[in-house]
């Protein structure tokens, strides 16, 4: 049990809705395992009103923030610094408020790195295919430059592939219609899109002669076992579930605000998939 005292430290969402969050039940894990004397508290924040918010969470003494839709990019504009991640990311998610200023990181990348590599991925061990050119694949395509891998973006509007391709160097652009022809030169497939979320249509990618190597990763989570997962598992290729993206880039900033760096086990997921599958 997490117990709460005059020296409570606490740290929320901030979001536009923000009912659907996990985050609440992902940090209150963590604090009642660590004991901390700490809460994480969903932060209903109507777009107009972040900066105001934001300045009185940090003049309320709260340690910190996430940021998630509509916030993202507002959450930029009311730091006092940003980190490098959050520059490459374009976005900020985590706000960390220290000595009375506000800094902003970015920890998506982060989140997707950590989760190949707890599958046994190695982010570096070949080209990456990013499937998508939304805020969440710009996140990825830093992440996995910066590792080391080369990268091969494809998405339905090609105009904003492009533009994410003249932000971060190195980033090859190939049309949507040529994804599958693509996946023989990949190592690494990532959906970034919401294709294959619970209410959308699923993916169209055919893996039929995708090679026998190829890593399947969807940060779709809604439902963890998507159906391009499940192609993927049916043709015997490695995948990589969503929901871990989602824990691992919950852990810098609990880390910042809590002083404790938590751990992503088995326990955790089970945790946070019941209340994915009671909703
Ligand atoms: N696991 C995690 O922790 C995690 C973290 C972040 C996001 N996500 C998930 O990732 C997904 C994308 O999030 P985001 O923030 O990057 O979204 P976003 O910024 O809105 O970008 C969505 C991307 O998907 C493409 N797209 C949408 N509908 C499409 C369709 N019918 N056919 C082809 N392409 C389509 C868009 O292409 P156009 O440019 O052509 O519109 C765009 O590139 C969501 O499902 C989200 O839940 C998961």
């Amino acid at each position: 049990m997490s117990v709460l005292s005059g020296h409570t430290r606490v740290a929320g969402i901030a979001g536009w809705p923000v009912t659907y969050s996990r985050s609440p039940r992902l940090h209150g894990f963590w604090l009642r395992r660590h004991g901390i004397d700490g809460a994480y508290i969903p932060l209903p924040i109507r777009p107009g009103e972040f900066a105001t918010a934001m300045h009185g969470l940090l003049a309320a003494g709260f340690a910190g923030a996430n940021v998630t839709i509509p916030h993202k990019l507002a959450a930029f504009d009311i730091c006092d610094s940003v980190d490098e991640t959050a520059h490459r990311a374009g976005a900020v998610n985590t706000l960390v408020f220290r000595d009375g200023r506000i800094g902003g990181s970015n920890t998506d990348g982060y989140g997707f790195l950590a989760n190949l590599r707890a599958h046994g991925v190695d982010p570096a061990a070949g080209p990456a295919l990013l499937l998508g050119a939304g805020g969440s694949a710009r996140a990825v395509a830093a992440a996995l430059l910066d590792a080391g891998a080369s990268v091969t973006i494809a998405n339905r509007t090609r105009g904003r592939a492009e533009a994410l391709a003249r932000d971060l160097t190195g980033l090859r652009v190939v049309e949507w219609d040529a994804r599958v022809t693509a996946l023989a030169d990949h190592a690494l497939v990532v959906n970034t899109t919401p294709l294959g979320m619970v209410g959308h249509e699923p993916l169209d990618l055919d893996l039929s002669h995708a090679p026998a190597s190829l890593v399947v990763a969807d940060n779709v989570y809604v439902p963890l076992e998507t159906p391009l997962l499940t192609a993927a598992r049916f043709r015997g290729l490695r995948c990589v579930e969503g929901l871990g993206m989602l824990l691992h880039q919950g852990v810098p900033g609990f880390h910042a605000w809590f002083g404790v760096e938590p751990r992503v086990d088995e326990e955790l997921r089970q945790f946070v998939v019941a209340d994915l599958l009671a909703r």
